[in-house]
């Protein structure tokens, strides 16, 4: 996950570019001679009551159990962990416009035409922002290395470094408040983590807030609930118009420790070094994997997690596990033989930490069919144990969700939440388009998010195969109903 909100974007977001499709038809089974969509292919399509849908729906019980049961106790036991293992372990983390995510591209497509699935790349151009070097030395009051994370798309700092008295704030309004004393020096940001939404304004805003009132960098505490003083990094905006200063972010410990020191009107000084530098737009691509319908093939549920990562940690979590539950889904579906009446469509989105960048141009380039869009799902706020499914839709849409969570009874995950979520699908959720996300009960996720706590060891097999299971009984459901979900 970057963040919630809408970053600026230039050009290049409205460029169209080509449609790369390099699919393959592989043979397929019979596969819906098991299907209960066979069965209902023949039945009425009189105007629904409530109760008919939720027969309809009660019908899938016994597929929706053989698919949770294929998950987590079958065959496919750990397979969605051993994948993201495998994926994570051999290429790393996966920054925009790098050569790691291009491998990690090659690799998911690679690894998803073997298992039998229809694959394509759809070309998109991204940022390519590199770190380089960077440090940070407190050195008044006393001499104290910092640890920082340089925030995606800062500048760097002149070779020789930024020395500068440093102040610091805990809001912007106390910025505003004390405008005058910030000018020449280096902002440190102490803001309190309230919540991830609110609190990342600090580290989208925080160096354009400070330049304005005449800093000349930022270091910003760490977007965390919780810290074994490690840096948190993350995509930061410049706004047109004011000058571009480095900016970095800082672990809170730090962060408490500066605003202790000027609590008790210490001088603070501190000596920033940073590479930091913007290159040209990369191409890269969404990597696209299905099962077509054998009914509607032009109606699609689609299921996402973007496969690119921050520079650090191995991006297991964010959102590794997302794309392998979304890879592992069709896998079982297609396992079981199932093959529903309307496409499955899993898009791996590149570029995401960049504010959705992969993700926007999908949508500019398919829109022409919002129409046939009838789900979308996204999960990129970890693979923890799942305890439901967040829904935004119609009120009609949601009666038809509640009956499709009954279905993931044996697995205790039949809680539908409001608000479902994500910064890749908002597009076609904002056109209309009802919208699913993953809820997992751990609070976990923003220890790790963007740091290089974010590890294969944060995740765990079996909370794996929950997700994957509600993921694709979800999936196949909605793709499988005589209709689509009413808007
Ligand atoms: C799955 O992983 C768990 C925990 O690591 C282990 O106990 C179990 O044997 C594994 N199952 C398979 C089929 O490998
Ligand atoms: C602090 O570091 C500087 C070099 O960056 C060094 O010259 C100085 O001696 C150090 N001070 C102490 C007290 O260690
Ligand atoms: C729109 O849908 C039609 C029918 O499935 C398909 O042929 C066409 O390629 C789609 N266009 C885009 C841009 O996805
Ligand atoms: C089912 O999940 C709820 C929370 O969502 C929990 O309170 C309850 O104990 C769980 N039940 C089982 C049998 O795991
Ligand atoms: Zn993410």
């Amino acid at each position: 996950m970057a963040w919630k909100g809408r970053p600026s974007f230039p050009l290049w977001l409205f460029v169209f570019l080509t449609l790369s499709s390099v699919s393959d038809s592989h043979p397929q089974p019979d596969r819906f001679l098991n299907s209960p969509s066979a069965v209902r292919a023949a039945s009425s399509r009189a105007v629904k009551r409530a109760s008919d849908t939720a027969v309809e729906v009660a019908g899938y019980a016994d597929v929706a159990k053989r698919i949770i049961e294929l998950a987590v106790v079958g065959a496919a036991q750990n397979r969605s962990y051993s994948r993201l293992a495998d994926f994570t372990d051999t290429i790393g983390n996966r920054v925009s416009g790098s050569q790691n995510l291009d491998m990690a591209i090659k690799y998911m497509f690679n690894a998803m035409r073997q298992d039998g699935l229809d694959v394509h790349l759809e070309q998109v151009k991204i940022p390519h922002w590199v770190r380089g070097k960077e440090s940070a030395e407190m050195i008044m009051p006393r001499n104290k290395s910092l640890a920082i994370l340089g925030l995606g798309s800062s500048v760097g700092t002149p070779p020789e470094g930024i020395e500068a008295e440093v102040v610091v704030v805990q809001s912007f309004e106390e910025l505003k408040r004390r405008a005058s004393e910030a000018t020449g020096r280096i902002v440190v940001f102490n803001q309190p983590f309230v919540s991830y939404g609110e609190t990342v304004a600090y580290r989208a805003y925080g160096a354009s807030e400070a330049a304005k009132v005449g800093a000349v960098a930022t270091l910003i505490r760490s977007v965390a609930p919780f810290s074994i003083n490690s840096p948190h990094t993350g995509w930061q905006d410049y706004q047109d118009g004011v000058k571009r200063i480095p900016t970095a972010c800082i672990t809170i410990e730090d962060a408490e420790l500066m605003w202790r020191l000027a609590q008790r009107r210490q001088k603070i000084v501190v000596q920033l070094k940073m590479e930091a530098k913007t290159l040209p737009d990369v191409d890269s691509f969404n990597t696209v994997a299905e099962i077509r319908g054998w009914q509607h093939p032009e109606q699609v549920v689609l299921l996402s997690g973007h496969l690119d990562s921050w520079d650090v940690g191995q991006g297991a979590m964010d959102d590794g596990g997302g794309a392998m539950i979304s890879w592992e889904a069709l896998s079982l579906i297609k396992d079981l033989g199932l093959r529903p009446r309307r496409t499955l469509r899993t898009v791996l989105w590149t570029a995401e930490e960049q504010g959705g960048v992969g993700a926007q141009q999908y949508f500019n380039l398919h829109k022409v069919n919002v129409s046939n869009f009838d789900l979308v799902m996204e999960s990129d706020m970890g693979t923890f144990t799942p305890v439901g499914l967040q829904f935004t839709g119609s009120e009609a849409a949601r009666k038809v969700m509640e009956e499709v969570v009954k279905l993931l009874a044996p697995i205790n995950t039949t809680k539908l939440e409001k608000s479902g979520e994500g910064t890749d699908i908002s597009p076609w959720m904002q056109a209309g388009v009802p919208g699913a996300s993953l809820h997992v009960g751990d609070s976990r996720y923003f220890w790790f998010h963007h740091s290089e706590g974010d590890t294969m060891t944060v995740q765990n097999p079996r909370d794996m195969d929950l997700c994957s299971a509600l993921w694709a009984v979800v999936a196949y459901v909605v793709a499988d109903l005589q209709d689509m979900l009413p808007r």
